[in-house]
């Protein structure tokens, strides 16, 4: 079974700010189980250290370049036996809060230093120079804060494969070219067919010209991003690169959300016991100062605020509530703008709307098992977790018809109902007026406790397992690594028979 480094700026529960953290601490879970010896590669934040004090050190070295040691120690992942290889400098890694912002929401100024860096280390480690007796077969790269490293190892001829997943193409990693000129790398990556994107250094290029492989994280948004109005520019590369692109959906960690077990929340309860998911609706209406009441549509938002999310839509939609039988709670950090449009909000509408700003890993359990929908009016989305957890805890989600939602929500129609397929509302134009529609549409069916039943269920029932997306992941690297070895062996072929006409 192949031997996969899995390299990453973020992994729940060492450190999260959104649903990459999640996929990087289930995938690998479930890669293993299904025998690959795979380890995770992550940047020992300052967070991350106070957490895990006692941490061995199994290697250290030095890096041209950098004036300390790199030290790399060693943990695992919760509830398994995957091991996690934190990359210990300092200088770089060990500052408090979040991995890529400061205090004021700006970008780290050193972050091209800081991910090159990384991205150096994994070079290392690739290459089996790193001490720790482990080499790869194939790197697993994931968003840009480590795509710097297929671009590296394409300049080895020896060096492993890689894949490249895309979480977010709106994050690229993007610096002024006298940046590159501090970082070290090879002056070949200059050029527009590399790292240079219009003058600038862009991180995410060395994964999309450089990788073996590219995916997306849902079938959808592979085919999205090849076009102008999601590519950033970056359409053409991979219309280019498309033969090399596909997209596998993100699954859910059945040991963290699933209702029947989850111990954050205030009553568990199955897809038989529905019953039971009111409990949770009365402590969360109790916990946000809401009236409380078991027969009003409670609405829910959780998320980074930040346009992606629409939630300019979910304000404007906020405004103009008063007159509809609804209740909305939501939990979410990001732009101060939002945060103080939001808290005006509620404070001016108590008996319908609420907010709690802040990052709140047990409130995010308890708003998906308390209220009956969760609003993702997102522009874009790669793919999207919540209307996962949505589904799982029998929250109707109501979804804008982009990227890994279209692929995940099946819209209530006559024949959904009928054929008990339907799942959720999917709206097509991002709009205030669209999601109204889409409220109205719920609020029809909410009216009607039978029919609400059978959606609330069918979603539930939905299979999106890491088990089954953990397949496909296994079936890409096999392919990947057959096609390295098929390439590899004419190469050393070629080499062979040089050697003996005597080049
Ligand atoms: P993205 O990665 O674009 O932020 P996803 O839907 O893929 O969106 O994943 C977001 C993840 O982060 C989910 O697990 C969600 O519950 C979590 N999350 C986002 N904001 C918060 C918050 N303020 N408090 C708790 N969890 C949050
Ligand atoms: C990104 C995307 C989100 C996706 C997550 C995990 O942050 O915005 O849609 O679910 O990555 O793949």
């Amino acid at each position: 079974m192949p031997k996969i480094l899995f390299a990453t700026s973020e992994a729940h529960p060492f450190i999260k700010t959104g649903g990459l953290a999640d996929v990087a601490g289930a995938l690998p879970i479930a890669l293993q189980k299904l025998s690959c010896d795979i380890r995770i590669v992550l940047p020992a934040y300052g967070d991350v250290l106070k957490q895990y004090k006692s941490l061995k050190t199994i290697a250290e070295f030095y890096l041209p370049g950098t004036a300390g040691i790199i030290r790399i120690r060693a943990t695992q992942l919760k509830r398994s036996k995957v091991k996690v290889l934190l990359v210990d400098y300092p200088a770089a890694f060990a500052r408090k809060g979040n991995p890529y912002i400061d205090e004021h929401g700006e970008p780290w100024p050193d972050n091209a230093e800081r991910f090159a860096l990384f991205c150096k280390v994994i070079q290392l480690i690739a290459l089996d120079q790193a001490k720790l007796d482990w080499k790869p077969d194939l790197i697993h790269c994931n968003d840009w804060h480590s795509a710097l490293v297929p671009a590296l190892l394409k300049q080895i001829p020896s060096a492993p494969p890689s894949l490249f997943t895309i979480h977010n193409l709106a994050y690229q990693g993007l610096f002024p070219q006298s940046t590159f000129n501090t970082l070290g790398l090879p002056s070949t990556l200059w050029a527009p067919h590399a790292l240079e994107f219009h003058g600038q250094l862009s991180f995410i290029k060395g994964g999309l010209v450089f990788a073996d492989r590219i995916n997306t994280v849902s079938v959808q948004y592979a085919k999205e991003i090849q076009t102008p109005a999601l590519g950033y520019g970056l359409e053409g590369l991979l219309q280019h690169r498309r033969h090399a692109l596909s997209g596998i959906v993100n699954g859910i960690d059945d040991s963290a959300w699933n209702p029947q077990t989850d111990k954050l929340i205030s009553q568990n309860y199955t897809s038989t016991t529905l019953s039971k998911k009111k409990i949770n609706k009365l402590a969360l209406q109790k916990l946000y100062k809401l009236p409380v009441d078991k027969n009003v549509l409670l609405l829910g938002f959780i998320g980074r605020l930040v346009e992606q999310k629409g939630i300019d839509l979910i304000i404007e939609l906020l405004k103009s509530i008063r007159h509809l039988p609804i209740q909305f709670c939501l939990l979410g950090t990001g732009d101060k703008n939002y945060q103080q449009t939001l808290s005006h909000i509620a404070k001016q509408n108590p008996e319908q709307v609420s907010f709690n700003i802040g990052y709140s890993e047990k409130l995010a359990h308890q708003i998906e098992a308390g209220i009956d929908i969760f609003l993702m009016p997102s522009r874009f989305e790669p793919c999207g977790l919540n209307q996962l957890y949505s589904l799982r805890y029998g929250t109707v989600p109501i979804v804008h018809n982009v990227g890994g939602l279209a692929d995940t929500v099946i819209d209530t129609t006559p024949e959904t109902i009928k054929n008990n397929t339907a799942t959720g509302f999917v709206f097509n134009q991002p709009t205030v007026i669209a999601i109204r529609q889409s409220i109205n549409r719920a609020l029809k069916i909410y009216s009607e406790p039978k029919t609400w039943k059978k959606l609330v269920q069918n979603g539930m029932k939905a299979e999106f397992t890491w088990d089954k997306s953990a397949k496909n992941y296994l079936h890409l690297y096999q392919e990947i690594l057959k096609a390295h070895n098929t390439k590899q062996y004419s190469i050393d072929q070629n080499y062979k028979s040089n050697e003996r006409i005597g080049y």
